[in-house]
Parts: structure tokens; sequence; C-alpha cells
């Protein structure tokens, strides 16, 4: 794997791809640094090598052109903070501007461009624009995992004009390590915990899992799918009917294979999707009309605990239940809680996906997990054992 380390990077400018796409608040604040945080090994890493580290990423998704509040200057203090670094920025991705400011960068400073998706050409993943790009790096390197699912110019199309002088930042290649951990190299038994509110966004997931894992944990609004398919009631759950058949493939294929599969045996239910609903505990093919499971109950979490201790490979997809409001957490919570046991008696455990990412932090739990993704799109692809754009950009 071409990385950070296989490059000579002494006295070059370093153009590094990152994913600096944070989550900023009406006033412009960085509401989670996370992603900021996970690059700044690969800056170091960059500038102890002796490279001029040149920064360029997306934040959100402007529809025309330059928008104030898509700027990545509003990342610039944040990051000479959190870097402990000069930043400079230029309010360009391309051209004269930017080029310049490459090229006389000061070492040990870093030097980060304006959003790229201010030109239509970084989505369109146009080759004379990553062209451009290109003339702002002797060398390039790929650290932005949370975007590698998208063939845009500056995560993958830019990779042809740095043949033999690119390679993976530390953010990507842990992901990638990361994921082969449970994917290629798992111990057994090896568990998979999906869940979310959408059987039609993990059902690639799911098939994919299938021929890998021991034990298949389902949970969150996707499982009634799963226990209507098999017969149950489930009153005013969340359902996907149009994947009824998909969900007995799944459940025909697990048996087929050996995979032992947990849906929720019990839910709590709720009589409106609220944290002031009424609630109960019922049999989950036994919910009232009227009613929705909103979480995992008491005895679905009694069955996984000893499969999750038991287990040498976790990996966690999707919450339980709806964890964002303190009535139906408890199913997500114990998982998380479950999973952080395993980790600390010798278990790897990957958390991957947007939710389940966002609920390990919730609890507080994300320093007891082996390892935490940056991706949520890009993640959820990877498990479904697609073939990234800005992974295959640089292996060929
Ligand atoms: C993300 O947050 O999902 C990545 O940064 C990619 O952004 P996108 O979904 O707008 O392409
Ligand atoms: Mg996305």
């Amino acid at each position: 794997m071409a990385t950070i380390d296989t490059l000579d990077l002494k006295g070059k400018r370093v153009l590094v791809r990152v994913d600096f796409n944070v989550p900023l608040n009406e006033a412009l604040e960085i509401t989670d640094d996370s992603r900021m945080q996970a690059h700044l090994p690969t800056i170091e890493a960059v500038i102890t090598a002796g490279g001029m580290p040149i920064l360029m990423s997306h934040l959100g998704r402007p529809k025309n052109g330059a928008e104030d509040k898509f700027s990545l200057i509003n990342l610039v203090s944040h990051l000479e903070k959190i870097s402990g670094r000069q930043v400079e920025f230029v309010d360009n991705c391309i051209g004269e501007d930017a080029v310049k400011a490459s090229k006389s960068i000061k070492e040990g400073s870093i030097l980060l461009l304006e959003n790229l998706r201010f030109y239509k050409q970084e989505a369109a993943g146009d080759r004379a624009f990553a062209e451009k790009l290109a003339l702002n790096g002797d060398v390039y390197i790929n650290d932005a995992f949370g975007t590698a699912h998208r063939a845009h110019a500056s995560t993958a199309i830019i990779a042809e004009f740095f043949e033999g002088r690119k390679a993976f930042g530390k953010v990507l290649q842990s992901e990638i390590e990361n994921v082969n951990k449970v994917l290629i190299d798992g111990k057994n038994p090896i568990t998979a915990i999906v869940g979310g509110a959408k059987v039609s966004s993990k059902i690639s997931i799911l098939e994919n899992l299938l021929k890998r894992v021991d034990n298949l944990i389902i949970g969150g609004g996707m499982a009634y799918t799963f226990i209507k398919a098999n017969g149950g009631s489930i009153g005013n759950s969340l359902v996907e009917d149009d994947y009824l058949s998909m969900a007995i493939d799944v459940l025909a294929k697990a048996k087929e294979l050996g995979v032992e599969v947990f849906l929720p045996a019990d839910s709590i239910i709720a009589d409106s999707f609220s944290n002031e609903a009424n609630t109960k505990t019922v049999a989950s093919h036994e919910i009232p009309d009227g009613w929705m499971g909103l979480d995992a109950g008491p005895q679905a979490v009694a069955s996984v605990k000893e499969v999750l201790l038991a287990s040498k490979t976790i990996l966690w997809n999707g919450p339980m239940g709806v964890f964002e409001m303190e009535k139906f957490a408890q199913g997500t919570k114990a998982v998380a809680e479950f999973i952080a046991e395993a980790t600390s008696g010798g278990a790897f455990s990957l958390i991957g996906g947007g939710d389940s990412v966002a609920a390990i932090k919730k609890f507080n739990l994300a320093d007891q997990v082996s390892y935490v993704s940056t991706g949520g799109g890009a993640m959820l692809e990877f498990l479904e054992g697609k073939t990234l754009p800005g992974v295959k950009a640089i292996t060929g």
C-alpha cells in the first residue's frame, strides 16, 4: 500500500485531500471537529518529513459557486488552534493565487485552499479542473476517507497527474486497515450489528456481511420489516413493504451459511413518535395497531449480551432504536456498553456509519472501542464490498 512513509516529501509541496466537511451551527462555529482532528497526524507527518502541507477539502454542498457559509475560511482559526501551526488561507483552490501561495508557503506552516465545491467541476470529476488542482502540489496524498466514495476531481481524477507520486494519508490508510481487520482478517466469532431505520439502505451491507460473520444482530426500525416478513404484527412500526421478500432471502441465506440472526424478541413501543409518547414493552411480533416499535426491549438486549461478550470481532453499523430520544435510547446504549466491555476483554471493535458513531460519542464510549470510522456514506459503501473511487485512484 502506498502510504505517506513511502514517498519522499522533503522540500515538496504536498497536496493533501482532507475531509474537513464538519458540521457548523448558525453562528458558523464547528459543532464536532472530529474530522479535523483525525487529519492532524497526516499533517504532522508531512511537516516532519520536510514537506509543505497544502490542504484541500469540500465543506457542505454549495449549489451555485462561492457562499460565505461554506467557505473554508471558517475553519482557519480552529485549525491553527488544534494543529499549533500557522495556517495560511487562499480564497481559491485553483489558479494563479493558489499556485503562488503553494509555492511561497513557509516551512512548518499549513496552506488551506478554498472549498473545492465552489466549482461544479469538482463533483463532475472534470479532468481539466483536476489538472489545475494538481498544479498546487508536487505530490498528492488522499486522506479524505469520508469522501472516498465520490469519483470527484480532487478525490479520484487528480491522481492520474501524480503517477508514482501519490499515496494514502494516515486516515485513509487506517480506515482501510481497520475495515480489513473485520472483513478480511476478522477473528471468529465475528458479530455484526446492523441497525437504523431503513432496510433499503442496508440490504447490500447485509448481503456482503453474511458471507463473513458468525452472528448478525438486526435492530432499529429496519428490524420490523424482518419481523413482518416472518409473519409478525408490527402495528404502525416502520416498514418497507417492497423489501419483505428480500428480508426473507437474507434470513434464508443466513440459515444456509450458518449465520445466527438475532431479531429483537421484544420492543419498547410508543403511541407516537415522540419522547412524550406513552410507552410499553411487548413482543416485537405482537405490536398493536396505533403503536410503533422505537427501541429494543429488555429481552432483546439480554439476548445479544452474551453473543457480543463472546465475540472476538465486532462491527457496529446503525442504532438499535431512536436513541436521540431519551425514552428510546436504552437498546442502543446497552449495545454500546457491551461492545466496550467486549473490547476491554480483547475483542476488536469497529464502529462505522454516521448514526452509530453519533451514538457511541453520545454515550461517551468512543475511546473504549477499537476504532471509530470518520466516514458515513463512504463506510457504508466500503462495508457493501464496493471499491471506493478514492481508494482505487491510489492503488490503481
Ligand atoms: C460526508 O460528509 O458524507 C462526506 O464529507 C461527503 O460529503 P457528500 O455526501 O456531500 O459528498
Ligand atoms: Mg454524505
